[in-house]
């Protein structure tokens, strides 16, 4: 069988000096993303089956499942000023999209931590988006699971992140729409993304921040990396319920104490499009995105076209909680 690169290269090991020297000039702001989210292109050293590598020599061996079935899951969590948001959340669903696949994870939840601190603190930012994927492991091509100890694979990477766009958010977002043709199970956090990717590409092509997607039956589901919310007339804030059909969002869970706690009312039951059209606001709420606004869905205006207040209210709750949270005790799993 190939040799994993990774296996092979020594792990690279940061000389003290380097946290001091200042960045180079590869190190700054990257590209514009389409959907106005700006990132870092840089990720200088990631974590893979137990070795801190330079970025640009982290591989994966070709017998990978993740790579030939996509048996693989993930997550995205934000570090905020060097603070981790829900992070106890990302674990929690991360053993269960696991769990849910008969998959045996790579080590214990502390042990994750542990490498997923040192990735963020060997990447050098404050503010970040840390990624996990675990795959079920190597072996030679075949559907069913290998038997015997194959161990799964496991890749940490950070990056640095400016955080969801304020200016974006103050005059709301645009939307399309795609149908959702994704498989039964999205409530597993599965690397298989080639229908949310379609989607997401969807959006790209019409200038978009997102793609709501849409069953047969009309249902709004969630968007494609992201949970979906009407206001309606009544101010009753809805969103899909916690079914197979849709990803558990962190933040969704998150934001939907805050605006309960704040005395919203929160409806969780399924929506149409045709609600949504005619929703007095329309938000999406996610990892990368906090609260978004939507001020347009395909060439619709939503209500007057302008941000609704409600939603830049919730954004405003999320910001503080985000920002509240406390370094002691954001890394408890
Ligand atoms: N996506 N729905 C889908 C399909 C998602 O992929 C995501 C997150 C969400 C929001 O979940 P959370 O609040 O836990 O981030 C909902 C991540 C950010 C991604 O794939 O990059």
């Amino acid at each position: 069988m190939p040799r994993v690169q990774g296996c092979i290269t020594p792990a690279v090991r940061l000389p003290p000096i380097f946290l001091h020297i200042s960045l180079p000039a590869t190190l700054g702001p990257g590209h514009k993303a389409q959907d106005d989210t700006e990132f870092y292109d840089m990720s200088h050293i990631a974590y893979v089956n137990g070795r801190y590598l330079p970025h640009n020599s982290a591989t994966v061996h070709i017998e990978d499942r993740g790579y030939q079935f996509a048996d693989g899951v993930y997550e995205v969590a934000l570090i905020w000023n060097g603070i981790p948001v829900d992070y106890s959340g990302h674990m929690v669903r991360l053993w269960r999209s696991m769990d849910e696949l008969r998959m045996k994870a790579p080590m214990s939840p502390a042990a994750m931590t542990v490498v997923v601190q040192e990735v963020v603190r060997r990447n050098l930012f404050k503010t970040g988006i840390v990624y996990i994927q675990v795959n079920r492991g190597v072996a030679p091509r075949a559907h069913p699971f290998p038997s015997g100890d194959v161990k799964a694979s496991m890749v940490v990477t950070a990056k640095a992140f400016a955080g969801s766009s304020d200016a974006m958010a103050e005059q709301g977002a645009k939307v399309v729409t795609a149908r959702d043709i994704r498989w039964e199970r999205r409530d597993i956090k599965s690397v298989g993304l080639l229908a949310n990717a379609l989607a997401r590409q969807g959006a790209a092509e019409q200038k978009a921040y997102e793609a709501l997607l849409v069953k047969d039956d009309g249902t709004v589901t969630e968007a494609s990396a992201s949970n979906a919310w009407i206001i309606t007339a009544d101010k009753a804030i809805v969103t899909h319920p916690t079914t197979n059909a849709i990803l558990g969002g962190i933040t969704r869970q998150t934001v939907m104490k805050l605006a309960k706690d704040a005395g919203y009312k929160v409806d969780e039951r399924p929506f149409t499009l045709a609600e949504a059209k005619s929703a007095k606001e329309v938000f999406l709420t996610g990892t990368t995105t906090f609260v978004m606004p939507i001020s347009q869905i395909d060439d619709q205006p939503v209500a007057n076209g302008a941000a609704g207040l409600i939603s830049l209210d919730l954004r405003k709750r999320y910001r503080n909680y985000m920002e509240s949270l406390d370094a002691a005790t954001a890394w408890n799993v």
